[in-house]
């Protein structure tokens, strides 16, 4: 892993707060309270939780779109209140609600973005940004007639007209059909691989799971967990490997299972015994030595790991809304 050095961080947050003014005989409303970031350059990082957490509150603080309560920001090495004007030089924008013109084509549409940049060579650089997202065959065509995960994808090629260092993008799936959303994971890590840090918002599990090399867990406003997919996983304690077998077998094998290296504790399960280990997947041979060892054959033996959903239960009590159950990985 990088250092934790101010010049690794392509955003550093530290304290944020965003309180709403109320309206008419209305409280306030903290909507962010305090939290602390740190998105390393160069990689792709989540912000995950339910509606209403806080997350577009957070990346409008950080765009410059919204005044910050509280608390401090820096976004591409520039101070968020301080410089406003540089940070939106250094950053691109997908915010949630597009409001692409339906009556352009997207060639049109970015070489406009590019006029309003004053990039150099608009034609050159639209054909590049529509080669990226794989819009180049519709180019030509209306945005009225692109389907949602192609505005999607013309949005992200405007975010991009001007080289940004930081690409913020506020839920880029939201609303999308698994097959769409699958193509603008693609195009994100595309993005990405071309060295550019993404900051996406998400209530998807599953595109926290796949797409972010980090992420943090926010709700109500807090962040509640923060880590690699893997590390905040894995803070939960172990892997459950799931061991058919013979009821007669059950205590025997329980204590041939003693001396498994990494065990944390062997409980009953439905068809067999659920053995909680750290590492499953590196354990399953010595589960076989050893039930063989005491003349035990196990049945099916299965490998399961603690999910996002996992964490965010642990972390809040509640299931994270908004899942996508249906999406094969
Ligand atoms: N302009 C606003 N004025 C008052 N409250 C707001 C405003 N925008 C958002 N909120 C409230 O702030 C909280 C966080 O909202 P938001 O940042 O949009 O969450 P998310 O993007 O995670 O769904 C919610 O309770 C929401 O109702
Ligand atoms: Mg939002």
């Amino acid at each position: 892993m990088t250092s934790e050095a101010p010049t690794d961080l392509a955003i550093e947050v530290r304290g944020l707060v965003k309180r709403y003014r109320g309206g008419r005989g209305q409280d306030e409303l903290s909507a962010v309270r305090g939290i602390d970031l740190g998105v390393r350059r160069g990689e792709v990082f989540g912000f995950l939780g339910p509606n209403g957490a806080g997350k577009t509150t957070t990346v409008r603080m950080l765009c410059t779109l919204l005044p910050i309560t509280e608390g401090h920001a820096t976004v591409a090495g520039v101070d968020v209140g301080r410089d406003p004007a540089e940070v939106r030089r250094r950053i691109g924008v997908a915010l949630q609600e597009v409001g692409l013109d339906a009556r352009q084509s997207g060639r049109e549409l970015l070489e406009l973005q590019c006029g309003l940049y004053r990039i150099a060579d608009p034609a050159a650089r639209s054909a590049e940004l529509l080669r990226l997202v794989g819009l180049e065959d519709a180019a030509d065509r209306l945005i009225g007639t692109y389907s949602g995960g192609m505005k999607r994808r013309l949005d992200l090629a405007t975010a991009l007209v001007h080289e940004p260092q930081v690409l913020f993008l506020d839920e880029p799936t939201t609303g999308l059909d698994p097959a769409s959303r699958l193509t603008v994971w693609q195009e994100v890590r595309r993005i990405n691989a071309l060295g550019t840090t993404v900051f996406l918002t998400t209530q998807y599990l599953e595109e926290a799971d796949q797409l972010c090399d980090r992420l943090a867990i926010i709700d109500d406003g807090t962040i509640v967990a923060q880590g690699t997919p893997d590390e905040l996983k894995s803070e939960l304690g172990s892997d459950v490997l799931t061991i058919g077998l013979d009821p007669v077998e059950h205590d025997r094998a329980r204590d041939a299972l003693l001396t498994l290296a990494g065990l944390d504790h062997v409980t009953d399960a439905a068809e067999g015994l659920a053995v909680y280990v750290d590492d499953a997947a590196g354990a399953v041979a010595d589960v076989v030595r050893l039930l063989g060892d005491a003349g035990i054959r196990p049945g099916a033996i299965a490998l399961s790991r603690p999910s996002l959903d996992d964490v965010f239960l642990a972390s809040t009590g509640r299931r994270i809304e908004g899942g996508v159950p249906e999406m094969a990985s």
